[in-house]
């Protein structure tokens, strides 16, 4: 079968979070299977963009109301990740180094949209599935199924994978002239409370729909930015599917980003020698348990608490703990986190930024991973944490729940039940504890080592969804 993933992110062309991860890594596997799995994004000014090679493959116009746009679809040449990756440039609207939060991402992504309609019906391709990530491409299931220029393509089946409900992409009723044109008759199939809802109107006209995990389509029925009713209505098209992680990116033994690889057989030194350098590197004592936070400084992460979590630790635990964090996001957030080094120094670091290498030297070299997320759709970061031997401290929620069993359980985590510092500091307190008992620490992570969670297994249930569209067209 040929697939069309169409995303606002791919690792490592553009990435903010872990749609990228997941865009970068299932077509490579889908591909294994023996299926043509291609990457559609826009064509921004990255690292990857200026430093690979592309064909120039297709050039046309896009109309957006009253403005034009040409488009050009380039085309990764040496085909180095596994998929052909397209990038669709557009100029004024995607030569920018961010990838999203300009004043004008709703003409940016409509445009992208469009332009890669237009040049697969330009082009004559007839892919068997269109499958659209998040609400940057919501609109194209919408587009095929009602706008006159795209009718050909209404049979082909669309898969909407929501990797987060909370970012819809909702636009004011004045920018519909943007689209192309449809019958009035449809416009229901674009609203969603009062405004254009990509996210919503994908939900709708989608022909099936993933979320990135089990207990994440159990939770947006009850809490989905608004859109709860909408997706309990449209449970029946819905199957949640655990992500996988990238094994030959996220392999300790082959890791060219660590400092010192290791396996299984001698983790704790290798680890233990990483720890040693990571903790050089940010005045941190290696001898002592190293907690540590990575990922997007937002509500929806806990990171509005993660200083008062860290103060409140440190201050039980004087001299007895470190912490480091990486990530960004809010400012508020990045500048209290940044101030709190003055006060802890010596057992608190935090590295505020993206910084794709040193997380994967603080997954190798820390002992415990901080996640104390309020909505986690599925969370790779523990995955990662457990394959190089880092133990999790997740709160209960989404794909945390699916992933991470606490010790108390027989597992291998730490759980707790809400987003509080009050429940972080209690598995703080525990994880201590667990440090202690250093043959108990050992085999707890010696386990989590083993746990698989490739996407070997998990493209398999992505290629039933789509065999099961595709029996439809028949
Ligand atoms: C989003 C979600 C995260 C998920 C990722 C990949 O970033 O917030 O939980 O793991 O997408 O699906």
């Amino acid at each position: 079968m040929e697939i069309f993933h169409i995303s606002a992110e791919c690792y490592p062309v553009a990435k903010v979070g872990g749609l990228a991860d997941v865009v970068g890594a299932l077509p490579k596997y889908l591909n294994q299977l023996g299926h043509q799995a291609k990457v559609i994004v826009p064509g921004y000014d990255t690292k990857f963009s200026r430093e690979n090679e592309f064909e120039n493959v297709h050039n046309g116009q896009l109309t957006l109301g009253y403005f034009q746009f040409s488009y050009s679809i380039l085309k990764e040449k040496r085909n180095q990740l596994g998929f052909e990756l397209y990038q669709i440039v557009i100029p004024d609207l995607f030569d920018r180094p961010n990838i999203y939060s300009y004043e004008d991402d709703t003409e940016r992504f409509l445009a992208f949209q469009i332009a890669f309609l237009n040049w697969i019906t330009e082009t004559n391709q007839y892919p068997d599935i269109l499958h659209c990530h998040d609400h940057h491409s919501g609109l194209i299931p919408f587009m095929v199924q009602n706008c006159y220029n795209y009718q050909h393509l209404k049979q082909i089946p669309t898969v909407l994978t929501i990797h987060n409900a909370q970012y819809q992409g909702w636009f004011e009723a004045n920018k519909l002239h943007y689209l192309p044109d449809f019958h009035p008759s449809k416009l229901g199939f674009l609203e969603w409370n009062g405004a254009i809802n990509p996210l919503a109107s994908a939900i709708k006209c989608v022909w099936k729909i993933t979320t990135v995990s089990p207990s994440y389509l159990e939770e947006i029925s009850s809490n989905a930015n608004g859109l709860e009713n909408l997706l309990r209505y449209e449970r029946r098209k819905s199957i949640g599917i655990l992500n996988g992680i990238d094994n030959e990116v996220w392999n300790a033994k082959t890791d060219e980003m660590l400092a010192i690889n290791y396996d299984l057989n001698d983790f704790i030194k290798g680890k233990t020698k990483n720890k040693k350098i990571l903790c050089e590197q940010f005045n941190l004592d290696f001898k002592k348990p190293l907690f540590t936070f990575i990922g997007r400084l937002v509500g929806e992460k806990g990171a509005d608490l993660l200083t008062e979590i860290c103060s409140v630790a440190l201050n039980q635990n004087v001299n007895k703990i470190n912490i480091l964090v990486l990530g960004s996001g809010d400012a508020g957030v990045e500048s209290s986190l940044e101030n709190l080094k003055s006060f802890y120094y010596g057992n608190y670091n935090a590295y505020i930024g993206y910084n794709e290498k040193l997380a994967h030297q603080i997954y190798a070299g820390a002992d415990f991973l901080l996640m104390p997320s309020r909505v986690e759709p599925c969370g790779l970061n523990q995955m990662y944490a457990l394959r190089y031997g880092t133990i999790p401290i997740v709160r209960r929620t989404g794909g945390l729940k699916d992933t991470v069993l606490d010790i108390g359980d027989g597992g291998f985590g730490i759980c707790h039940n809400e987003t509080s510092v009050f429940d972080v500091n209690y598995s703080i307190n525990r994880a201590i504890n667990l440090y202690k008992d250093s043959e108990k620490f050992d085999a707890v992570r010696k386990s989590t080592m083993q746990i698989d969670h490739s996407w070997d297994k998990v493209a398999t249930e992505y290629i039933n969804v789509y065999q099961s569209l595709k029996k439809l067209t028949k």
